[in-house]
């Protein structure tokens, strides 16, 4: 760049300048720097998922759908594929039967709104129900958490009480103090945000009693929580427990999802399942309605082009997305055992002190705490002399309580590339961290 600069970044929003905004853009550019590394860093989906979408076969079968079932005139499917689509969405009704034959959901499609991924129902859900910025009422967040939820709140200037998670997920008596701590401030939890089942980064997942308890605290206290559902499809179908919005008979839980893992990310496709009454002078409104509102004002709607692929992913795996997911959660599982497998082989005999890993059973991430700062110095080195990248936990934490930790993901990588990366981080773990 040349010249004199036009602007100051002291003048722009500051949350261009915060640290968890800046950490994915980080992560991408030591990937770049170092192509010859495996990278155990990109939560994303495998790349062979990606190889046989047919677009236009999928398309097809979506416009058919419209024509067959919804009534279309066969001119207007093909044309509603083009042009500006309705803001609460197209494949509302193939969401809410798949949620309700999949997930014990039962949502009207009045209750859903369509986004551009999950972000984006994150952004409106966060946006509607905080009424001031930088105001008295708090979103708590469990912690350690995705980096979107966190750059959301930075993004509107809401202010965040970081809770605790451990292996069995929020912790809810956190939770109970915190809304104590804040009412006695003359402040109050608004939302809480919570992965319950294999949580991004911590791999976490909630036991049912819990589940429950935290849907009573909600009623108590008068909050709402924010599920996000992003790695609930890698359970195995003995293995699944519903998840909160199933159990909340009280309207307490706005579910967000997304297709990006269970289809794939640059559909760039996700919903809110919002259900909850909104009082007007002239009647009601679901809440997924008033985001839609919203919604126009950001993305305008979800482009019909992309709902259209999802709508034929859905109608071509029985409207199902434990179908559409199965494939994809089998090999998710392969992946995490191996990486498991791998951990024990090359570090499991004569550990070397203070690493230790824990072992969830789906998702895609597997922490691992190690004895010095997992910053980001470290990890440079990991990848310059040691040829393996992971991504530091603390960039995932509103605390300190994750800077020795490191997030390893067996999502992008083969079984023979998680087996050379493990060696490979042992090999540096034993040289670096435990020196
Ligand atoms: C917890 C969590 N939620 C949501 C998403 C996906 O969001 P989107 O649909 O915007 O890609 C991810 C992706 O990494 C995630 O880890």
């Amino acid at each position: 760049m040349t010249g004199t600069p036009d602007l100051h970044a002291d003048d722009l929003h500051r949350s261009a300048q915060d640290p968890a905004l800046a950490a994915i853009g980080f992560l991408n550019e030591v990937m770049s720097r170092y192509p010859e590394a495996i990278s155990f860093a990109p939560g994303a989906p495998h790349p062979e998922f990606m190889r046989d979408i047919d677009t236009r076969a999928l398309t097809d079968r979506f416009v058919a759908h419209l024509v067959d079932e919804r009534g279309f005139a066969p001119d207007s499917a093909q044309r509603a594929l083009y042009e500006y689509g309705p803001a609460q969405g197209l494949i509302n009704g193939l969401v809410a039967e798949a949620l309700g034959a999949d997930q014990g959901i039962r949502a009207d499609p009045r209750e859903i709104v369509i986004t551009v991924g999950a972000q984006e129902a994150l952004l409106l859900t966060l946006r509607a129900l905080f009424r001031h910025s930088g105001g008295d009422d708090l979103i708590a967040i469990a912690d350690p958490c995705y980096a979107g939820i966190i750059g959301t709140a930075r993004l509107l200037d809401i202010p965040v009480v970081p809770l605790r998670e451990g292996e069995a997920g929020l912790d809810v008596d956190h939770l109970a103090a915190q809304c104590r701590e804040a009412r006695e401030q003359g402040r109050r939890i608004r939302a809480c945000y919570v992965a319950p089942d294999f949580s991004n980064p911590g791999g976490a997942r909630m036991p049912l009693a819990s589940r429950h308890e935290l849907l009573d605290l909600a009623e108590r206290e008068d909050l709402l929580l924010i599920e996000d559902n992003a790695y609930g499809f890698t359970a195995t179908e003995d293995d699944g427990l519903p998840g909160l919005k199933a159990l909340d008979s009280r309207r307490r839980v706005v579910h967000v999802g997304t297709f990006a893992k269970v289809g794939f990310p640059g559909a760039r496709v996700g919903y809110a399942v919002a259900d909850q009454r909104v009082q007007h002078g002239d009647g009601e409104r679901t809440l997924a309605e008033e985001l839609a509102v919203l919604k126009t004002m950001t993305t305008v709607n979800t482009p019909p082009l992309a709902q259209a692929v999802v709508g034929g992913l859905l109608l071509d795996h029985g409207r199902s997305l434990a179908e559409l997911g199965r494939s994809k959660a089998q090999r998710y599982r392969r992946n995490l055992q191996c990486l498991l497998d791998a951990l024990d082989r090359h570090l499991g005999d004569d550990l070397p002190p203070g690493i230790t890993w824990q072992r969830p059973a789906g998702g895609f991430f597997v922490r691992i705490d190690i004895p010095v700062a997992a910053d980001l110095a470290l990890l440079e080195l990991s990848a310059a002399e040691y040829g393996v990248l992971w991504t530091p936990m603390g960039q995932f934490s509103l605390t300190d309580r994750c800077d020795r930790q490191l997030r390893l993901s067996c999502s992008y990588l083969d079984p023979d590339q998680i087996e050379q990366g493990v060696k490979r981080l042992a090999t540096f773990l034993r040289e670096e961290a435990a020196a």
